[in-house]
């Protein structure tokens, strides 16, 4: 119960900090967003303290998975048992935990624990902590075809459920996460009942997220930034290299995936772009033909919603990536969807990167109905509703790529398309010396 007054006097706190963060919003407010649904009423879980709630996996190097889960017994282990078959555990790995406060907010022991080596394309039974229920996870393929859920700025509403929902149905390999989860902005006990919401599929397959605007949650003099979402969504970051876990790279099945954060800095003279170089330097096209890019604020938008926010990301940043031959960039912050053709320096270019927008979650800010007419002339498909995306890699040189609409409730493909890579285009090879080039500047 002492939680429960906590999150009273969080919330009278916090609603001072949204207030003015409401004033200035609205002072910008350029757009309506119509009938998002109403953020859901999960009960407060009463599982007993020592046992696991909210997990979730994530890929943690090759043939590695991190399992994060959260305990209110704060003497709880972080150990997790595993094995191929149900109730037989033939392995047990220890972890670490941590916890954090947030104002009046005291968080749960925050476990993470990788367990590993691991067979491709397998699926495992675990348990948490010697305690409470079993759970599964399977393991990506290690090589094609593999399929990728893509889905940006969820939040916990009516619509989120639904677009879970219809995720669930594709049994994707992998979900990828182009920020904005939780919408708690400052209410911490909001994170927990995200946790719990997306636990059945977070559970079951790696969810690899980066961070949006709304897992910031700083206030001046008192919190630094990104507090919350680090201890809680910690991601591959060392294993790639980087130093933040706000930007990061993995292998999965003959794809490279490099997530960026719109939200550290990324100007030339940034840790994040001496990282990014870096790893673009390793990358083995033969090893890995598709390089895709996710980041939370959409360079390619024709929407009047976040307009030109990506500018100076893209300015900084899209040389770079356009010298690597990226083939895919995902993005959300949009809460609509938008499909390019390959682009690139505000014009297409066959050599460019496909971006997609996929913020449409279904977040209780609702929807972004206004673009900017005509279209420009990279823009293929746009449309703001609720849905989320599918991305199957089929060989080293196709994929192809859907976005689902919630229609009424019922999953809809609605945009479908073939994408070939860069592998056999002739550009990697024309962009070579060009590559050299900026991976050599100091
Ligand atoms: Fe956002």
């Amino acid at each position: 119960m002492e939680g429960l007054g906590n999150n009273r006097m969080e919330s009278q706190l916090v609603f001072i900090v949204s207030a003015c963060l409401l004033v200035s919003a609205t002072a910008n407010g350029e757009y309506l967003r119509p009938q998002p649904r109403k953020t859901l009423n999960l009960p407060w879980n009463s599982v007993p303290s020592s046992h696991p709630q909210q997990v979730h996996v994530s890929l943690a190097g090759d043939k590695h998975m991190r399992i994060t889960w959260i305990t209110y017994d704060k003497s709880a282990p972080s150990i997790v048992e595993y094995g191929t078959e149900p109730g037989k555990y033939n392995f047990i790995v220890g972890g670490e935990s941590i916890s954090y406060t947030y104002l009046f907010y005291s968080s749960g022991q925050i476990h993470h624990t990788v367990i590993g080596p691991l067979e491709y394309d397998t699926v495992y039974f675990y348990r948490c902590g010697g305690r409470g229920p079993e759970f599964q996870l399977k393991t990506p393929p290690a090589q094609f075809p593999v399929t990728f859920a893509v889905v940006g700025d969820l939040g916990q509403t009516g619509w989120t459920k639904t677009t879970l929902d219809h995720i669930d149905k594709c049994k994707c390999d992998v979900h990828l996460l182009p920020g904005d989860l939780s919408y708690a902005d400052f209410m911490q006990h909001l994170w927990d009942t995200f946790g719990e919401l997306v636990q059945p599929l977070a559970s079951a397959r790696p969810w690899m997220v980066t961070e949006g605007n709304h897992e910031e949650e700083m206030i001046p003099l008192l919190k630094d930034g990104f507090q919350s979402y680090n201890a809680r969504w910690k991601m591959p970051f060392e294993e790639s290299g980087s130093s933040s876990n706000l930007y990061y790279s993995f292998d999965v099945a003959g794809v490279h995936v490099i997530m960026l954060g719109s939200f550290a800095d990324y100007d030339a003279y940034s840790d994040q772009y001496s990282w990014l170089k870096d790893d673009l330097s390793n990358v083995d096209r033969k090893r890995t033909p598709w390089l895709v890019v996710l980041f939370h604020v959409p360079w390619y938008n024709s929407n009047h919603a976040h307009q030109g926010e990506g500018d100076e990301m893209m300015a900084a940043m899209e040389p770079v990536l356009y010298a690597a031959g990226v083939d895919l960039v995902l993005a959300g912050h949009v809460h609509a969807y938008e499909r390019t053709t390959r682009v690139y320096n505000g014009i297409s270019d066959p050599c460019g990167a496909v971006h997609i927008t996929v913020g449409d979650g279904g977040n209780r800010e609702g929807l972004a109905h206004k673009y900017k007419n005509p279209p420009p002339e990279w823009s293929v498909f746009r449309e703001a509703s609720f849905g989320h995306g599918e991305l199957r890699i089929v060989n080293s040189t196709h994929a192809f790529w859907s976005w689902h609409r919630n229609d009424d409730d019922e999953s809809v493909r609605s945009d479908e398309v073939w994408i070939t890579s860069l592998i056999d285009s002739g550009c990697l090879v024309k962009k070579n010396d060009e590559l050299r080039k900026i991976l050599l500047e100091q």
